[in-house]
């Protein structure tokens, strides 16, 4: 049994139609814990950082707008497999592809506005949780 953690962020088109405890009920539901969470307004440098992996495509400029258009929830989740489960319960980056009763089919707008993100792999965790949250924010 692997316990890891993982990043998750809920987007504005989440936080702007009071969907956040909707989201948390299927986070919840399927076994991961949120063991720290903040809801904050991204500021230009935190989203050009977070998402500098993609700062040649083309949607760059319309991604760092949509993550600081409004607040935004960011969470540690807890639990086995937490990385690859998280990304299940997501389902697939475009709504038009994810299965039934995954966050971004029950609620995702579009591509951009996908309503959460979730870690890749354990070092992108480790980072991602690093750049929004210290040690002690995390209560297992
Ligand atoms: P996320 O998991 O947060 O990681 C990168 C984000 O880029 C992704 O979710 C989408 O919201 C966004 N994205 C990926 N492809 C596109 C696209 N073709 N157009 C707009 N946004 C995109």
């Amino acid at each position: 049994m692997t316990i890891q953690h993982t990043f998750s962020i809920l987007k504005p088109d989440v936080t702007k139609r009071n969907l956040t405890g909707a989201v948390n009920a299927l986070i919840e539901k399927a076994g991961l814990r949120i063991v720290a969470q903040k809801r904050i307004h991204m500021t230009r440098a935190q989203a050009e950082k977070f998402y500098g992996v993609h700062a040649a495509r083309p949607f760059f400029g319309e991604l760092v707008e949509m993550m600081t258009s409004a607040p935004v929830v960011v969470q540690v989740l807890e639990g086995e497999n937490a990385i690859q489960r998280y990304r299940d319960v997501m389902g697939a980056t475009n709504p038009a592809n994810a299965a039934p009763g995954t966050i971004r089919k029950e609620f995702a707008l579009s591509m951009g506005e996908n309503s959460a993100h979730g870690s890749d792999a354990t070092e992108t965790a480790a980072l991602e949780i690093a750049q929004f949250f210290a040690g002690n924010e995390i209560v297992g």
